[in-house]
């Protein structure tokens, strides 16, 4: 029987990453990965001790003292620091417009990419986000790097902020998504690049289950010829 692969998913922000991973880990029984829940939630605890959020050396010390987890749920994965649960607090615009200037830090990037390779080890993951397939899973059988036009982007976060009663207006929000591609773009460490290796698809007039079906189709044929 084929092994359990490594699928690496990444892209800017609000490409539908993350809907789209967590279908393709369903489908394919495959556990599934939220890397850019690790930036959030370092975001976040960095937040409430106060640290400087470009204060590299604190972080790092941060980071030796607390526990960031998953914990399967319905409807969505639960996100802890510690006990404290943060799936809610880590979507909220505090956190989404700080956490590039964490992400860039190299001691916070060192630590969530071990610990991102280690829950990948064994296989049968699907894991989104921005380096996966250039430096967190480089060996990764199938990567994918989803794109999508800024303004389609921000109707779509438009829409799933709305359902969750968070009201940032739209060219706010087609800002704040050109602002942060800019800084996940242009960043030292890790910088949001296509792999040579990946396959890039553009979502922007996609609907979810058209891109889930391609990527689906995509996984099946790698395992086949493995
Ligand atoms: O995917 P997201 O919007 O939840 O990611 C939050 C931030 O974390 C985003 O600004 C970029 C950063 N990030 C990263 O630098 N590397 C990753 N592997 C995942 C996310």
């Amino acid at each position: 029987m084929m092994d359990k692969i490594q699928i690496a998913i990444d892209g800017p922000a609000s490409a539908g990453k993350s809907t789209v991973a967590k279908l393709v880990a369903k489908q394919m029984n495959y556990v599934y990965c939220d890397t850019g829940a690790m930036y959030r939630a370092v975001t976040w605890a960095a937040l409430q001790k106060g640290i400087a959020l470009d204060d590299d050396v604190a972080l790092g010390q941060l980071l030796e003292k607390i526990t960031i987890s998953f914990q399967a749920a319905k409807p969505e994965q639960k996100v802890f620091v510690d006990q404290s649960e943060v799936t809610k607090e880590i979507r909220m615009p505090e956190v989404t417009n700080n956490v590039s200037l964490v992400a860039a830090q190299p001691s916070v990037r060192a630590y969530l990419t071990t610990k991102q390779q280690e829950i990948a080890q064994a296989g049968g993951i699907v894991m989104d986000g921005r380096d996966i397939g250039t430096t967190v899973l480089p060996n990764a059988q199938v990567k994918i790097f989803l794109v999508a036009s800024v303004k389609q982007r921000a109707l779509r976060r438009y829409k799933e902020n709305q359902q969750k009663g968070i009201n940032t207006p739209l060219d706010v929000l087609e800002d704040e998504i050109a602002k942060r591609d800019y800084k996940d773009s242009h960043r030292e460490v890790s910088p949001l690049v296509k792999a040579k290796d990946a396959i890039l698809l553009d979502t922007t007039s996609l609907t979810i289950e058209q891109v889930v079906e391609e990527i689906t189709k995509i996984i099946k044929n790698k395992i086949e010829i493995m």
